[in-house]
């Protein structure tokens, strides 16, 4: 309990050391997208945990793969043309190889799917197998299309 207040202020210090510029462009498509990844994540991360803790809650994680599957489609309107500026840590890649972006999502597509249906089976060993491929597709595209 003491320490809260102490936390609280040291937060907006903290907020200011990051200093990340805001997105203050139209329709902010860097603030959209980023937002839709975090979606993304708040559904992936839990899963995660739950097959690393051996914590594995049938109910729940079909719940998050179904989130996560639906969540899948938001960030990629986000991703128009002239909308890597900061804070963005999209690569120029993005734009310039837009196959090979496309490629990358569409394998990100399938895993999400793959993962939905294997929830739907309540094996663990399968869940997991599938786990692991859709977070090497988050991998994979990161590694080329992120900073
Ligand atoms: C096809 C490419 C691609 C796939 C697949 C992909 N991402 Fe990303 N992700 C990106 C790009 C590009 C960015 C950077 C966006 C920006 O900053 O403009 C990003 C950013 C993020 C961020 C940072 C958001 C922020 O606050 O800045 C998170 C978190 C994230 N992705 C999570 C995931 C997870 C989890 C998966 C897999 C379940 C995934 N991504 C799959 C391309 C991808």
């Amino acid at each position: 309990m003491l320490r809260s207040p102490l936390l609280l202020l040291a937060l907006p210090i903290l907020l200011t050391a990051c200093g990340e510029p805001e997105d203050t462009r139209p329709g902010q498509p860097v603030a959209h997208r980023r937002a839709a990844f975090k979606e993304i994540l708040k559904n992936f991360e839990p899963m995660g945990l739950q097959l690393r803790n051996q914590r594995y809650d049938e109910k729940q994680f079909l719940v998050l793969a179904n989130n996560l599957n639906k969540a899948k489609e938001a960030p990629w309107s986000h991703f128009a043309p002239d909308t890597n500026y900061p804070p963005s840590k999209a690569k120029a890649v993005v734009w310039s190889e837009p196959e090979k972006f496309e490629t990358s999502r569409q394998s990100f597509f399938k895993a999400a799917e793959a993962l939905a249906v294997a929830a739907e089976s309540r094996d663990q060993k399968q869940i997991t197998i599938a786990y692991e491929a859709l977070h090497d597709t988050c991998r994979t595209c990161h590694k080329s299309f992120k900073e």
